[in-house]
């Protein structure tokens, strides 16, 4: 059975290596090693008989907002739960930092509903589109769907006479 667990330094080369491998496909855009070491204590990993079978990343971008990042898991480990655990885990670690909503940018709308995400405009996500988007190559012909996970709880807020 797989762990999910935090990143360390020495598994930047193989979540690199994961990344570039969906990259290459077009099913994930390209990460440079040297943003994943920065990022490192982003990052979760699976791993399997010591081995990384998966990554993600959760990014804070501001008071009550972080993004999912680089999700991906080895071709041999598909379907076996591993996505599924990661973003669990990022989830969590939103909740226990106090934030209010975790979005992805993603090619797999579909995965990320399963697993409690609500399709959302990008626009919601202005700090995204304005500080990052607009400096990548695609920003004019994106065809990545914006999803997003509200961790605010029911309003409970009592109306006013
Ligand atoms: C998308 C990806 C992360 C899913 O990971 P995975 O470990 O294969 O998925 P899981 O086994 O955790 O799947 C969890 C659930 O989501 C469903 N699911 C998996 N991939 C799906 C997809 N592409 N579309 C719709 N549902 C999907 C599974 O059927 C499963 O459903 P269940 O709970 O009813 O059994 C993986 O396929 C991947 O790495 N793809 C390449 C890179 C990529 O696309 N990254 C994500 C976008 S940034």
């Amino acid at each position: 059975m797989f762990v999910v667990e935090p990143a360390r330094l020495a598994d930047a080369a193989a979540i690199h290596e994961l990344v570039t491998f969906w990259a290459d496909r077009g099913d994930m855009l390209h990460r440079p090693i040297g943003e994943i070491y920065e990022a490192i204590r982003d990052f979760k990993v699976a791993r399997l008989d010591g081995q990384v079978v998966g990554c993600g990343s959760l990014h804070i971008m501001g008071p009550d907002l972080a993004e999912v990042r680089s999700l991906a898991v080895a071709e041999s480990m598909q379907g076996r739960g591993v996505g599924a655990a990661i973003v669990a885990a990022c989830v969590e670690d939103a909740r226990l930092f106090g934030l209010e909503r975790v979005f992805a940018l993603t090619y797999r709308p579909a995965f990320f509903e399963k697993q409690g995400f609500r399709l959302a405009n990008v626009l919601e996500f202005p700090q995204k589109v304005w500080n990052e988007c607009v400096r990548c190559p695609f920003f004019t012909n994106c065809k990545e769907v914006a999803v997003v996970y509200d961790l605010r709880g029911p309003d409970i807020s009592v109306p006013r006479a």
